[in-house]
């Protein structure tokens, strides 16, 4: 019999962590092939790393690699000569990679390049925006990888019109709600909401970190300005990325934050809170990419201070609206006029996908003889 193929599931920074956890369980419960957690070490705080896979119910990586913060070449380079080592001493079967930070692009590249084959969970999104280090992850990635895991039709037809061949496009859907139906039962009895004595269903959630928001204050001074304009008329909750925390400090706009009575600051909090959080929200308003799904998974109205996204689907069929610091407020007041909206599930946005990945997978395997 055939040793079991080794699967790396490489996993960096705090949105990846729920995407990697669903693949990981579902490969361990089918048996048949050996994932093992590759954590390149690009978020390293526990509130930013160890307490979500411990809320994930992943184990302790079992390769680290440390890279820790720095320069985007520092990281992206720190990863890849690291990894490369890795993959030297034990080459694995399949590398899996997963959204679109600077770790996904440098093990893709990494692992390209010593001829290992390489799958893309959550490829063919597309924001067309160049001055998103995002943009240029995703589009390096989809462009070395033999298969693309994508989560909905507008990613599958942006692959095709790169010329990506139709064989490797294959829409597994949306892996992170697979992670949220993992864990609903105990994101809906978790305490946080009691805890800071606000009622379901009466604060704003706030994220915000994207460099094209926090680090100019030019650009984050009118935002704070906004967020405080709409604290007035619903409370906020905002657990602050320690990117923009150091931002805020740094431009003199952290204490009348903090003075604001109606805007609870948090430090980052893990998944099963944070998720309860968005759960009980009256809206949201984030830069976030993956908090535009859920919010549309979960019918809660999203506000996105960008000017694009590279998920079009949460705003035709979910409860998307792209915004910024003018017309914030004035999109706030709409939202509380009317009534919730109902959730929207996209195709294949089932809690399902982990499964038709590892599906994919093992044919792939299957068909190059690893197993
Ligand atoms: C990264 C991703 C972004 C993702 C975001 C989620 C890239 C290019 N960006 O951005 O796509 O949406 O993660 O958070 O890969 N820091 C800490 N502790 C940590 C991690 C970071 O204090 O555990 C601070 C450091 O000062 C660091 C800064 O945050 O320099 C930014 O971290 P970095 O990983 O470079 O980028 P993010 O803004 O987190």
């Amino acid at each position: 019999m055939k040793k079991q193929p080794v699967i790396h599931l490489i996993c960096a920074a705090r949105p990846n962590f729920m995407k990697v956890a669903p693949l990981y369980h579902e490969l361990v419960r089918q048996g048949w092939a050996r994932p093992l957690l590759v954590h390149t070490g690009q978020h390293y705080d526990a509130n930013m790393s160890s307490d979500i896979l411990a809320d994930l119910n992943l184990p302790d990586p079992d390769i680290y690699l440390g890279i820790g913060s720095g320069s985007h070449a520092e990281q992206t380079a720190g990863v890849m000569l690291a990894y490369e080592k890795i993959c030297l001493a034990d080459p694995p079967d399949y590398v899996v990679v997963v959204g679109d930070v600077n770790s996904t692009m440098a093990a893709a590249i990494t692992a390209k390049k010593l001829l290992l084959p390489v799958a893309h969970l959550e490829a063919g999104l597309r924001s067309r925006d160049w001055t998103m280090p995002e943009e240029i992850n995703r589009i390096v990635t989809d462009a070395l990888s033999d298969l693309l895991w994508t989560p909905s039709p507008d990613a599958d037809e942006n692959l095709r019109r790169e010329g990506v061949p139709e064989e490797r496009i294959v829409r597994v859907g949306n892996i992170m709600m697979d992670a949220f139906e993992m864990l609903r039962d105990r994101i809906s009895a978790d305490p946080i909401l009691a805890s800071l004595g606000i009622p379901a269903g009466g604060y704003a959630l706030v994220t915000l970190h994207r460099p094209s928001n926090v680090d100019q204050a030019a650009t984050l001074r009118p935002l704070v300005e906004s967020l405080q304009t709409v604290a007035d008329h619903l409370p906020l909750i905002f657990p602050v990325h320690p990117r923009s925390r150091e931002r805020l400090k740094a431009f003199g706009l952290w204490p009348q934050l903090e003075r604001n009575q109606s805007i609870v600051l948090l430090d980052p909090v893990s998944y099963i809170p944070f998720m309860s959080l968005v759960q009980q929200a009256r809206l949201v308003i984030t830069d976030s990419g993956g908090i535009q799904e859920e919010t549309t998974y979960l019918g809660i109205p999203c506000l996105t201070l960008r000017p694009n996204t590279e998920r079009p689907i949460t705003i035709l069929e979910g409860t998307n609206a792209l915004s910024d610091a003018s017309r914030l407020i004035g999109q706030v007041r709409e939202i509380l006029d009317r009534e919730t909206q109902l959730e929207t599930r996209p195709d294949l946005w089932d809690g399902q996908t982990a499964g038709r990945v590892a599906e994919n997978l093992k044919n792939a395997l299957q068909a190059g003889k690893k197993i």
